[in-house]
């Protein structure tokens, strides 16, 4: 990144490098939850319930690629190795343990909704500090709040009344 690009971020370049890198773990947590939940999931809607977990699991994966861009942009270094995405993540990994679909989604539901906490946070704090993180972050935001509400109509589909 060009010298001026990296020094408008300033004193809070660490603190931003924090944030992306965590969120960055989130994202990699996120695809691999989704793409093999979409694996083993069973029972009704099975085919439109696979197709969503599919098409969000793209997603979570360009997340990915646009934070781990900013990163390097910054000048730091995406986390290198799978273990620390366990160390760095805010909203952790649930494992698919029981396939059914109702519960399948509702992991991925509470995914979605610690995503959107994060990533609203981290738009409270940066501001104005990083204009282009910010940007990057609304946008993600964006696709977070579509993916939680077309889970939670999947659900609805389904007949099950939603808890929150
Ligand atoms: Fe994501
Ligand atoms: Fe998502």
């Amino acid at each position: 990144m060009g010298t001026k690009g990296r020094e408008i971020v300033g004193e809070h370049l660490d603190r931003v490098l924090e944030l992306l890198n965590k969120a960055f773990a989130d994202e990699w947590l996120a695809y691999y939850q989704y793409w093999i939940g979409a694996k083993v999931v069973e029972g009704p809607m099975k085919d439109a319930v696979i197709a969503e977990l599919m098409q969000h699991a793209a997603d979570e994966l360009r997340h990915a690629d646009m934070i781990s861009n900013r990163i390097i942009q910054l000048g730091g270094t995406p986390l290198v190795t799978p273990k620390q995405w366990y160390e760095w993540t805010n909203c952790g990994y649930e494992a698919p343990e029981n396939p059914f679909v109702e519960m399948v989604l509702e992991q991925n539901i509470s995914g979605e909704q610690c995503a959107i906490s994060v990533y609203n946070s981290i738009i409270a704090e940066i501001g104005l500090k990083d204009p282009v993180t910010y940007n990057i972050a609304v946008q993600i935001l964006e696709d977070e709040v579509e993916h939680e509400e077309d889970l939670q109509a999947l659900l609805v589909d389904l007949g099950v009344i939603l808890k929150k």
